[in-house]
């Protein structure tokens, strides 16, 4: 627990700042409910693959490479099945949701979880800025590959971060994809974030009536690898006084453990949530028109990427 959450109470839904993981799965008996985990092997995504096997739940957990998603199954009890998903490949985002249709069960909760923050300089995948390739768009292709199988009320958690506020002023430069006109390690993480709210909030619009939703989260600012990119100075500067003012990562993954099993928000959609609880986003996490062009252009940047 870190010093914050000893100051911070819990919100509507009974559970707050301060809340693990383990605290909002409390009592629940996650058997026979299949969820599919992306960036299980480290940081808050390592914690919701332990806590939601211990469950009960059988995690499909994903990573860049089989090896890394074995060893993080391999250090949880429960039932997993470890897959590999290089989410910035196209070919391996295919590759693993065909497994995952293989497997025959349906996904109760899908948890786009894995992102990469802040790189210092510009990098390309397939001529697309990395931090939007990777975080937005190997999400779209994963879980658009995936909508069928959906269970009857399964649920979409999208990993976001408060990080989208620092989006562009236009939200998403949709004549900037690839970045070289201009590029900012925080702004184009923040525009990857903005995408990920967007992409949860056009989805739930496009799930309406079907019982199965989408929403997208911040899990809060924890001390994890996500930092790895930051400057030699912010790293110290995290590593000493991050246990003190940081979630811890049993707090970071509260959230999307919460979106994803809760009972309580059972057919809530369209939401972004921190501390689980609903919150507000930027007004361009709001825009409907904003959220309506990125799925028409991301269905065209995936088409192209997978052609
Ligand atoms: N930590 C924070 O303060 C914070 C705040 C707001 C939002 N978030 C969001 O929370 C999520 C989890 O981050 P974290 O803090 O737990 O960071 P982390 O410890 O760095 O974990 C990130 C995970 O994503 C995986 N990943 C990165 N690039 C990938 C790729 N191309 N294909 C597949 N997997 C890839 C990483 O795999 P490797 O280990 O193999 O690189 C790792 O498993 C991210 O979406 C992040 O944006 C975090």
């Amino acid at each position: 627990m870190s010093l914050v959450s000893m100051f911070k109470g819990k919100g509507p839904s009974g559970f707050g700042y301060g809340s693990t993981a383990e605290d909002v799965t409390a009592g629940l008996d996650l058997s026979g409910r299949t969820v599919l985990l992306t960036g299980c092997n480290s940081g808050i995504g390592k914690e919701t693959l332990r806590v939601l096997a211990m469950r009960g739940a059988h995690v499909i957990a994903a990573a860049r490479t089989l090896e890394k998603a074995r060893a993080a199954c391999d250090s949880v009890g429960g039932e997993t099945t470890p897959i590999a998903c290089e989410l910035s490949d196209p070919a391996s985002v295919l590759a693993c949701a065909a497994e995952v249709i293989a497997l025959g069960r349906p996904l109760d909760a899908v948890i786009c979880n894995a992102g990469i923050m802040a790189l210092p300089k510009l990098e390309q995948k397939h001529g697309y800025e990395l931090q939007f390739f990777t975080n937005h768009i190997g999400h779209f292709i994963l879980v658009t590959s995936l909508l069928d199988s959906l269970a009857d009320k399964g649920r979409v958690v999208v990993v976001s971060s408060d990080a989208h506020n620092g989006a562009p002023s236009e939200g998403i430069e949709f004549d900037n994809l690839s970045g070289e006109r201009e590029y900012g390690s925080w702004s184009n993480y923040g525009q990857s974030k903005l995408a990920n709210l967007l992409f949860a909030r056009q989805l739930a619009k496009r799930l309406e009536g079907t019982g199965k939703t989408a929403n997208s989260l911040h899990p809060g600012v924890i001390h994890t690898n996500l930092a790895r990119s930051m400057n030699p100075i912010a790293k110290v500067a995290l590593a000493i006084a991050g246990p003190l003012v940081l979630k811890s990562a049993a707090e970071g993954a509260a959230t999307q453990c919460y979106l994803a099993v809760h009972p309580s928000v059972e057919g809530v959609s369209g939401k972004y949530f921190a501390d689980c609880n609903v919150s507000k986003s930027s007004s361009k996490g709001r825009d409907d028109a904003l959220a309506e062009k990125l799925w028409v252009v991301s269905e065209k940047i995936a088409a192209e990427v997978t052609a």
